[in-house]
């Protein structure tokens, strides 16, 4: 274990830059946005300085309307990703920042949470209490921005427009809204794929889904980024899980905080108020015993059996049967013998063990999960999640994400995707702690 922790650090101090943690030094050579919220619960127990600068540095990247970009481009040197900083051309919106440059999709809203796990882990530290102070009215006017430009209908629930912004880019929740999409290649811009040259191929979403992802990216752009054009006009438009609890985790993070330090928490209780009782009437599916997305364009749940369902129980949206019937659903997987958490149905026929969000394990779901477990008292499951979670980090290395089927992964020397990781060594390092 002490090597285990030694490695984590190791790869967290080569994966730091000048005020941030790049994903992984090849694949992602920038920040990105929700992987710096789980690096900074890692971090933290080493170093909290850096975990403090890695959040401050990141809202760097805000835009005037409240987004956080999902990458911030620090660096316009570095050439080796796509789509780079003058791909998204985000000055098309007069609030994007001339520096750092950004993109122009968001992801999880994962810093309200960020801000109270740190509080809690140091509650007497007053540099942590400055800290969350001033990021405080910045989380805030994110929240305000996905309520505003989000939520056209008023439900309580945020929308996104691009894959990418779910964080889960190319899970087979999508496909239907991705098959919407007519791919003209005379109208779309020329590109060159970059994280096929890194990562292995059939570990990665494939060139029809990346047509698409161009295509969404433009499609944004042309609406300026948050325009009302583009929930009149996206083919893609999705209500999503984890997204909308991951959102509603941190509101209720903010009005802890808020109410801790006396900040003004009305408008925060005011989305919440109405956002869990909407997740709860539109998200649930009896059928399938899990809450499902919702398919905006198409007027229809999204029928799936995933893992965004699960932060559910992170976020206490789930009732005790909804929670139980979640439990059941990933026991049963474990005594099938997967690992747990896959990321999709292991019984769809679009289930793919290898294929990014089409059934691997994902440490910092693994993070996600353990915790939603144990907020309803089921211990020893939890406690599996999190043991899955080191296993795989300590037998198959510091990998992205990792093969869900244990016969197979029997046969595997190492994980999947991106090495060297920085989320997934930084909530390794707090499963350890
Ligand atoms: C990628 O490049 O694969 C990212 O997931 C997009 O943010």
């Amino acid at each position: 274990t002490e090597q285990l922790i030694a490695n984590s650090i190791a790869v967290l101090n080569a994966n730091w830059r000048d005020g941030f943690t790049v994903p992984s030094g090849q694949l992602y050579p920038f920040q990105w946005n929700w992987d710096s919220g789980f690096t900074s619960i890692g971090t933290c127990l080493f170093d909290l300085g850096r975990a403090l600068l890695e959040m401050e540095t990141l809202f760097t990247g805000q835009w005037d309307n409240g987004l956080v970009p999902h990458i911030i481009f620090h660096s316009e040197k570095e050439t080796t990703y796509f789509p780079n900083f003058d791909f998204w051309e985000t000055t098309v919106n007069a609030g994007a920042p001339q520096k750092p440059k950004t993109s122009g999709i968001t992801q999880p809203a994962v810093h309200g949470f960020v801000l109270q796990h740190l509080l809690n882990r140091f509650p007497n530290e007053e540099k942590v209490k400055a800290w969350v102070q001033r990021l405080f009215p910045k989380v805030v006017a994110y929240h305000r921005f996905l309520y505003t430009y989000r939520d056209p209908h008023h439900e309580g629930l945020m929308f996104m427009f691009h894959p990418w912004e779910s964080g889960r880019d190319n899970s087979p929740l999508w496909d239907e809204s991705m098959d919407r999409i007519v791919i003209d290649k005379a109208t779309l811009p020329a590109y060159t794929r970059r994280d096929t040259k890194i990562a292995a191929a059939d570990e990665r979403p494939t060139a029809d889904q990346y047509d698409r992802y161009v295509y969404l990216l433009e499609l944004g752009k042309k609406h300026q980024y948050d325009g009302p054009g583009i929930a009149e006009e996206s083919p893609f438009l999705v209500q999503d899980t984890m997204m909308n609890a991951i959102l509603i985790k941190s509101n209720a993070s903010l009005i802890r905080i808020g109410e801790q330090f006396g900040f003004d928490v009305g408008e925060l209780k005011e989305w919440q108020a109405q956002s869990i009782p909407a997740y709860q009437r539109k998200f649930w599916n009896e059928d399938l015993q899990t809450f499902t997305g919702y398919d905006l364009r198409g007027e229809k749940q999204i029928i799936g059996k995933e893992i965004g369902a699960l932060v559910s129980l992170t976020a206490g949206i789930a009732d005790e049967k909804q929670a139980t019937a979640l439990k059941t659903y990933l026991q049963q997987l474990h005594d099938r013998g997967f690992y747990l958490c896959p990321s999709f149905d292991v019984d769809s026929p679009r289930f793919d063990s290898k294929r990014y969000w089409r059934g691997p394990i994902w440490p910092h779901m693994n993070w996600l999960v353990h915790q939603g477990l144990q907020n309803y008292g089921f211990n020893d499951l939890a406690d599996i999640v999190r043991a899955d979670a080191i296993h795989l980090i300590r037998e198959h290395g510091f990998y992205e994400y990792f093969e869900s089927n244990k016969a197979q992964a029997a046969s595997l020397t190492q994980g999947y995707g991106g090495d060297q990781f920085s989320w997934t060594s930084a909530v390794l390092l707090d499963f350890l702690d």
